[in-house]
């Protein structure tokens, strides 16, 4: 669908090299469309990227109604940019919107605005390895009233950001803090969608965790306070003996693309591979009498992220000697290869 591009008069340097930041660097433009309720969507348009007005009552910040979703698009070693499963992630974000009672995107045009937006500021997709320019895909509600009840009017935006590692510890092995006092999602809400609340609600113990030392938490669901949730803002898994395993996707688990694309990846190498839950007390135990030697958390910020030690009330264990196991690298070198090598898109994930 053509829509008016309006180029910035004013365009920023862009950085030679974002290093190990995330988030902060914007690119020159954004893409922006309104709905209103018996309209749909309209007044689709790439412009500036720079502050929008809102309501101050609007549902976005008074009641949460605002999701978002996330993906890379990639220089790829023969110089093309390409961005990694945007299908997928445009799906995920039609099952968000269903949640908050928020209306759906048209998936086809949003994805040629995406394209036309990352065409329009391609010189920003950073060059070096393990680097990229993440995509944030947002929706809020923008109509200002007071009741509760779903907006009738909202704007949904895509704009840009050139990233390094989400993690300063890049692909190293990470601490992680086990929580039993706070969790992310309670079953029957709203954990499965990405919507900005879930971000909310993570942030006090992951705040309190990182006081004592460890760079994310690891989450434990909501009823028993026993079996793994995510870990951080990523899904997680685990090599335990010879099998991996993944926490099943439940109403408090947000549907990961990379966990899919490794679960893709772990099948065809024939592993034995097992959604089902895990409870921190085997986890623990299999540390200990190291069956498990590898944990790691999967994510589009990250991609794949180690983690080197656990801590649960008050003790501390070593995950695999504390260095990254030979699953969790030959995972994150094939996922990497898939982002960014040329000519290595067998399953059609790429979109360029
Ligand atoms: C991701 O792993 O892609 C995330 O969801 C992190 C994001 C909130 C920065």
């Amino acid at each position: 669908m053509p829509f008016p591009v309006t180029r910035t008069i004013a365009p920023k340097p862009i950085p030679s090299d974002v290093g190990n930041t995330f988030g902060a660097y914007f690119t020159d433009h954004m893409f922006v469309m309104d709905y209103t309720e018996g309209r749909g969507w309209h007044n689709h348009r790439i412009g500036p990227f720079g502050p929008i007005p809102v309501h101050p009552s609007c549902s976005a910040i008074q009641y949460g109604q605002s999701i978002f979703d996330g993906y890379k698009a990639y220089r790829c070693d023969d110089g093309i940019i390409r961005l990694f499963r945007p299908k997928a992630h445009l799906e995920r974000i039609n099952r968000s919107t269903a949640r908050l009672c928020m209306p759906a995107i048209e998936p086809d045009t949003v994805l040629d605005a995406m394209v036309q937006l990352v065409g329009l500021d391609r010189d920003w997709v950073p060059h070096q390895p393990g680097k990229a320019l993440y995509v944030r895909e947002t929706m809020i509600g923008t109509e200002g009233f007071m009741a509760v009840r779903p907006a009738k009017t909202y704007t949904f935006m895509i704009f840009l950001s050139p990233v390094g590692n989400y993690y300063a510890e890049g692909a190293d092995p990470v601490k992680i803090l086990v929580s039993d006092k706070h969790v992310r999602a309670a079953r029957g809400g709203i954990g499965a969608a990405k919507a900005a609340a879930n971000y909310s609600a993570s942030l006090l113990a992951t705040e309190e965790a990182k006081a004592l030392g460890h760079t994310q938490v690891l989450w434990l669901d909501s009823v028993e306070r026993r079996y793994l949730e995510e870990v951080g803002t990523m899904n997680v898994m685990l090599k335990v003996g010879d099998e991996i395993v993944t926490p099943p996707l439940t109403d408090s688990i947000l549907p990961g693309v990379t966990r899919l694309t490794a679960l893709h990846l772990l099948r065809e190498w024939g592993l034995k591979v097992s959604e089902r839950q895990i409870a921190i007390d085997d986890v623990l135990a299999g540390i200990e009498d190291e069956s498990i030697e590898e944990i790691w958390g999967l994510g589009t910020a990250a991609v794949v992220s180690p983690i080197g030690e656990l801590t649960y009330r008050g003790r501390s264990r070593v995950v695999g000697g504390g260095k990254i196991g030979p699953t969790t690298a030959k995972l994150y070198d094939a996922i990497t290869k898939l982002h960014t090598q040329a000519g290595n898109d067998p399953y059609g994930w790429r979109v360029d």
